[in-house]
C-alpha cells in the first residue's frame, strides 16, 4: 500500500524554468517512463500564453496523451480562467492554480493581487470540469517581498478551502526551513483539517529533503517533486529547482514508507530527461550514487 503519495512536477514546473526546450515526443516519452515507475500523479504542464512560456506551448497535447496512460492523474497548472478551461477542454484530471501569499510575487506571476487570484479560483470552481488544487506559493518567503507574513498564509488558505478540492502549500523559492514547515503545516491543519493536502517544496538553500520530512511528521503525506531538481519559477527572482524525486522516493522508501514507485525504473526515466535535453544541469544524490546493497524498497 503506499503511503506516501508524489506528484512528479518535472515537466510543468521543471520545463518551465530549463534553459533548453524539450520535444513534444520526448515529453511523451519521459511521462510514460514516469507512469511506468509507478508515478500515478504528473502535473505534465500548463496552460499559459506561449509567448510568456514558450516551453509550455504543447500543454494541450501533452494532456490528451497523457490521459491515453493508465492510472495516471493527469494535472496541470493555470493561473488564471481562460488557462482553467483551456485544461478542462483538453482533458486534465485535475487543475492547479498558483495563489501567492507575497502581494509582489502575485503581481509579477499572474498580474493579480492575492484577493482577485482567490476570486479568480472561486470562479473556476463554480465551473467545474475539473479536481481543484489552490496552491500557496510564496507561503515560506518570497523574494521579492522578504518575509511573508503566518496570517498571510492562513487567511488565503482559509478562503480556498471553501471551494477547492485541496490545498497545498509551497515554498516557490526555497526560503523554508523544517522548524517554519511544522509550524506552519500545522496551524493550517488546524484551520481546515484534511483539505490541506500537499507541500511543494523548492531545493534552492538544501533543505528540500528536510522540509519534506518535517512535514511528514506533522501527517503530510502527499508531496511534489521534481525529476533531477529541475525547476522553478521565471518569475521568481532567484527561484531554483523542487526536491528531487529520486532522493525524495529513496528517502522514504529507505525509511520504510512505500511511495509505490520503482527506483530503478525512475533511473531510467532519467535517463530519458537527460538524453533529451543533455546540456541542462540536473541534480540528484542517488541516481549518481545507486542504491545501496541491499536496499530493499517498502513493502
Ligand atoms: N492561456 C493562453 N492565453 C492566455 C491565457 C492563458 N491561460 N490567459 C490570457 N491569455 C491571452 C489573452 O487571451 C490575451 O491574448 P491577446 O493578446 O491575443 O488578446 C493575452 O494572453 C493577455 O491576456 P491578459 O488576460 O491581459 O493576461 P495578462 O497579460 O494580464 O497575464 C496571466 C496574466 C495570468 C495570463 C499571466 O501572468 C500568466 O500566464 N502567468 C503565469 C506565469 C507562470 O506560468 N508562472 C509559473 C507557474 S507558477
Ligand atoms: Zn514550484
Amino acid at each position: 500500500m503506499r503511503q506516501v503519495h508524489i506528484c512528479e512536477v518535472g515537466p510543468r514546473d521543471g520545463l518551465q524554468n530549463a534553459k533548453h526546450l524539450m520535444s513534444t515526443e520526448a515529453k511523451k516519452a519521459w511521462i510514460s517512463a514516469l507512469a511506468a515507475a509507478g508515478l500515478r500523479e504528473i502535473e505534465v504542464g500548463s496552460f499559459v500564453p506561449p509567448k510568456l512560456i514558450p516551453a509550455m506551448a504543447d500543454t494541450g497535447e501533452i494532456v490528451r496523451f497523457s490521459r491515453t496512460l493508465q492510472n495516471v492523474k493527469v494535472v496541470a497548472l493555470a493561473p488564471n480562467l481562460k488557462g482553467f478551461q483551456r485544461a478542462v477542454e483538453a482533458g486534465a484530471h485535475k487543475v492547479t492554480f498558483p495563489v501567492s501569499a507575497s502581494r509582489k510575487h502575485s503581481e509579477s506571476n499572474v498580474r493579480m493581487t492575492p484577493e482577485q487570484m482567490v476570486e479568480e479560483v472561486r470562479r473556476c470552481a463554480e465551473l467545474g470540469g475539473a479536481e481543484i488544487e489552490g496552491a500557496v506559493s510564496t507561503a515560506f518567503g518570497c523574494t521579492m517581498q522578504g518575509a511573508v507574513p503566518e496570517d498571510d498564509v492562513v487567511r488565503i488558505a482559509v478562503s480556498l478551502a471553501q471551494f477547492c478540492d485541496a490545498v497545498a502549500l509551497a515554498d516557490t523559492v526555497g526560503y523554508a526551513n523544517p522548524a517554519q514547515v511544522k509550524r506552519i503545516f500545522s496551524r493550517v491543519k488546524r484551520e481546515i483539517g484534511d483539505k490541506l493536502e500537499g507541500a511543494h517544496f523548492h531545493n534552492t538553500r538544501g533543505l528540500g529533503l528536510a522540509n519534506a520530512l518535517a512535514a511528514y511528521e506533522v501527517g503530510v503525506r502527499n508531496f511534489d517533486s521534481s525529476m533531477g531538481g529541475l525547476g522553478g519559477c521565471p518569475f521568481a527572482p532567484g527561484a531554483s529547482g523542487n526536491v528531487i524525486t529520486e532522493d525524495l522516493v529513496f528517502m522514504f522508501e529507505s525509511m520504510g514508507a512505500s511511495t509505490g514507485i520503482d527506483l530503478e525504473k525512475l533511473f531510467k526515466a532519467r535517463e530519458i530527461l537527460v538524453n533529451a535535453i543533455p546540456d541542462e544541469p540536473v541534480y540528484g544524490h542517488t541516481a549518481l550514487a545507486g542504491l545501496p546493497k541491499g536496499f530493499r524498497a517498502a513493502a
